[in-house]
Parts: C-alpha cells; structure tokens; sequence
C-alpha cells in the first residue's frame, strides 16, 4: 500500500493515558508496528469521557511530542496527527467549542463512540448536536451497536440522513466473532456504506495494529479501489485540512 502507506483514523499509540500503552516501551513497539505495517499516518485517539474526569491536555500534548520525538529518532515514516475517542455525553458539543476535547487533527471531523446498548434515537440526538455545533460526527466501530447492527437498513438510514461517517475496526472483517456481526459486516460493505477502516489498536500484543489483512480482505471481495478509500480517509482529511491553510 504505497505510496502514502495506510491512515489509521482510530488508535490508543500514546502511553499512560487510557487503557492504550502503559509504558513508553510499549508505546514504542507500537510505533514500530505501525511502520512495518505499512501505516504512515496515525490520529492518536485517547479515550476521552468527560463525564469520568477531564482530559488531560498538557499530559496528551507530552506524551503525543514524545512519540513523534522517538519517530524521528528512529527515523519511522510515521506522521501522528492528533485526535480523541469520545464518550458521547450532552456537554460534548461545549467542551469541544472550549477545547477542552480534540478533534481529528486540525478538521471539524469527531470521533465518537456510545455504550453498545445505545439507542438509535440517542445517536441520531448526538449527530443533532455536533452539526449544530459545527462538527462532523464519525462514528467509531460502527459494528459495535446493537440498535445498528441488528438493523443494517436502519444504519444506512442513518448515515444517509444524518450524513454521519461510519468507521468500522479492521478485526470486525479479519476475525469471526459472532453470526450477527459478521452479516453486518457483509451487508455494510456490500453496500459500500462503511466510510473509514482503523485498527482501534490499544498495544502491540493484546490489541495490534494491524491493517494490511483487512485492506487484502476487501480488496479481494469488494474491490481494490473501494479497500484504498477505506484507508485512506485519513489522507483525504489531512490534505483537506492542509488545503484550508494553505
Ligand atoms: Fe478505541
């Protein structure tokens, strides 16, 4: 997957701030990783609930200068953009007009996730809210809801009308988990109604990065162009970004 390498929208990579790395050797063996994955572009997306207890800004911006300090070192083509993996909650919105939670990169693009028995009307509330506030919800492991994954119809509604992105986890298409799953998977595919592809990576053992399965997987049964779009997106966001500033 050359040129570019593979974007990884979603992933744990910097250490001592969730349930990611707990150390810096581990966060370097991600790093490491990622490079001979054939990823070159990461959004570090800490878990951020600001209804649990504040993000940690200062340490984030650290502990993000770290790993592209150790990059650089090891000379790793590995661009780390910043970003967060949020909890919805109904202050979401407010805290992220105050900065107080990132976005993805320098976009409007948030990553947002739910408790997996949420309601469909609970994300159709928050996709409300974030467009009112001017902010581009994606939808992180799309397959992990109930509400969506035992309706497909229901998700692609979803995402048609609320023009919410979906970002489903590379395991959810390399690793059987359960019937249901793996039928939802098929369908959202099938129907090219998933957005972004990303690794959710947590460590290099218990949770890897690992992307060039996955990409194989829907390059052979959905097709070459359609596997670069999903990872992609990552490149699309940064050169739209870049555009803006320029
Ligand atoms: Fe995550």
């Amino acid at each position: 997957m050359k040129p570019g390498g593979f974007a990884d929208l979603h992933q744990h990579v910097l250490w001592g701030l969730d349930d990611g790395p707990g150390t810096a050797e581990q966060m370097h063996a991600l790093l490491e990783q990622n490079a001979a994955e054939g990823i070159c572009l990461v959004y570090a997306t800490s878990h951020a609930d600001p209804q649990r207890r504040p993000f940690d800004l200062t340490l984030y911006q650290e502990r993000l200068e770290e790993a592209r300090v150790y990059c650089e070192k090891k000379g790793l083509d590995l661009r780390i953009l910043p970003g967060s993996e949020i909890r919805y909650r109904g202050s979401v919105p407010d805290r992220l007009a105050a900065g107080n939670l990132l976005p993805l990169g320098a976009s409007r693009h948030v990553l947002i996730e739910f408790d997996p028995d949420v309601s469909l009307f609970e994300i159709q509330e928050a996709a409300d809210s974030l467009y009112r506030a001017g902010y581009l919800p994606v939808l992180a492991h799309v397959e992990r809801y109930r509400c969506l994954r035992h309706f497909p119809q229901k998700a692609m509604d979803l995402r048609e009308e609320y023009g919410m992105l979906f970002q489903m986890n590379c395991d959810a298409i390399t690793h059987l988990r359960n019937l249901m799953e793996r039928r939802f998977v098929r369908r959202m595919l099938t129907a090219q109604a998933i957005d972004v592809i990303a690794t959710d990576a947590h460590d290099a053992v218990r949770y890897p990065a690992q992307m060039r399965e996955a990409y194989r997987t829907v390059a052979q049964l959905y097709g070459e162009d359609y596997a670069k779009h999903l990872t992609e997106f990552g490149w699309r966001l940064l050169r739209a970004e870049e555009g803006q500033q320029a």
